[in-house]
């Protein structure tokens, strides 16, 4: 039996940070409003010309590095984002190039916040199907080019950054489980209403931007994930002490602490980058392991939970021996 393990991590931020004290200038906030409300105190922000692809090249070239991996040992690339650097070509083939890496399938997926949790699952079941051996899994986004900067509902909330996997296949698991869901009904909850076949609107440009209506985003929120780690434990008849690491989409601290208590788990066992990266979207939980393993937290042998919950509605898990 095949199954694929986590070979090495990489992340990568942008240059520019903006605190919540820098966005009390530009909208109608405080910092004590959104620490209260979200636990963000600061976020980065892409550079003008800075693209999804830039920060995802970045953080792939470094779990490359972590893995050991050269550019002709990776056979696959998938690469989560919402926010990519053109229509098309993939962001996805414009970073397997700056890798100078050529001919394997290159392609991205868009599952909003849940991206990197449904590229995972993917490309574990290329390498299970015995369809890859060495997987590029990458989540980069840049949020903050699809933001309106004027609604403090939303401007506040998210960052941009990227995180990547080096994935293999290995005799012994690796990831043990992934679980992934949609349901198109709450598309209207969370959502950038135009897009490249609607039409952008010239006259309404708000129209190209997040919209969100975060009470009821947040309370669907934490009831899915709250099964979602119900159902992965159950799947893989496990209690909930055996659980070393959580590491959660970082959309709201609530929401994290919520799934802590569920899981009996103490927040030192959490892995929490939301004060510091904000929400990253497709990126944040790829950066928050990437945090993780390199500060030494996580270490081999550890079992982690990772979850995610977004756009979509999208949401789901994955179980990993690491
Ligand atoms: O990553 C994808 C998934 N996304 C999420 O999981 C996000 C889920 N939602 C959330 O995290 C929270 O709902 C928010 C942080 C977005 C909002 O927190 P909330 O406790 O749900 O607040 P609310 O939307 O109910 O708004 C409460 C008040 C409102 O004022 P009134 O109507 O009570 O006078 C808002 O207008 O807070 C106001 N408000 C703000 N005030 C200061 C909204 N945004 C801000 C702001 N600064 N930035």
């Amino acid at each position: 039996m095949t199954y694929s393990r986590i070979a090495g991590t990489g992340s990568f931020l942008p240059e520019k940070v903006v605190t919540n004290h820098d966005l009390e200038k530009i909208v109608d906030t405080s910092d004590q409003w959104i620490q209260d409300r979200t636990g963000i105190k600061q976020r980065y922000i892409a550079g003008e010309n800075e693209t999804t692809g830039d920060l995802a090249e970045q953080a792939a070239r470094r779990a490359m590095d972590a893995a050991g991996k050269g550019p002709r040992d990776i056979d696959l690339i998938v690469l989560a984002t919402t926010t990519p650097d053109q229509i098309f070509p993939s962001t996805a083939c414009l970073v397997q190039s700056r890798l100078d890496i050529h001919g394997c399938p290159a392609f991205d997926i868009q599952a909003v916040c849940t991206g990197f949790v449904y590229a995972l699952a993917v490309a574990d079941n290329f390498i299970r199907a015995g369809n890859a051996t060495c997987a590029l899994v990458i989540g980069a986004e840049t949020f903050s080019k699809i933001l309106n900067w004027k609604d403090r509902g939303t401007c506040v909330l998210f960052g941009d950054g990227a995180g990547a996997v080096v994935l293999e296949a290995s005799e012994e698991p690796g990831i043990l489980s992934t679980h992934l869901h949609a349901d198109g009904d709450y598309a209207n909850l969370l959502h950038v209403p135009d897009g490249v076949s609607r039409g952008y609107d010239q006259v309404q440009q708000e129209r190209a931007f997040v919209e969100m209506r975060g009470n009821e985003v947040f309370k669907m929120a934490v009831n899915t994930l709250g099964r979602i780690v119900d159902e992965t434990l159950e799947h893989n008849g496990l209690k909930k002490s055996d659980i070393d690491w959580l590491i959660p989409h970082q959309a709201n601290f609530r929401i994290i602490r919520g799934i802590a208590r569920k899981l009996q788990l103490p927040i030192e066992r959490v892995v929490v980058t939301v004060a510091e990266h904000g929400n990253t979207s497709a990126a944040s939980v790829p950066l928050a392991f990437d945090v993780a393993v390199r500060d030494g937290r996580i270490k081999r042998g550890e079992t982690l939970l990772m979850e995610a919950f977004g756009g979509g509605f999208t949401w789901g898990s994955a179980l990993v021996k690491y």
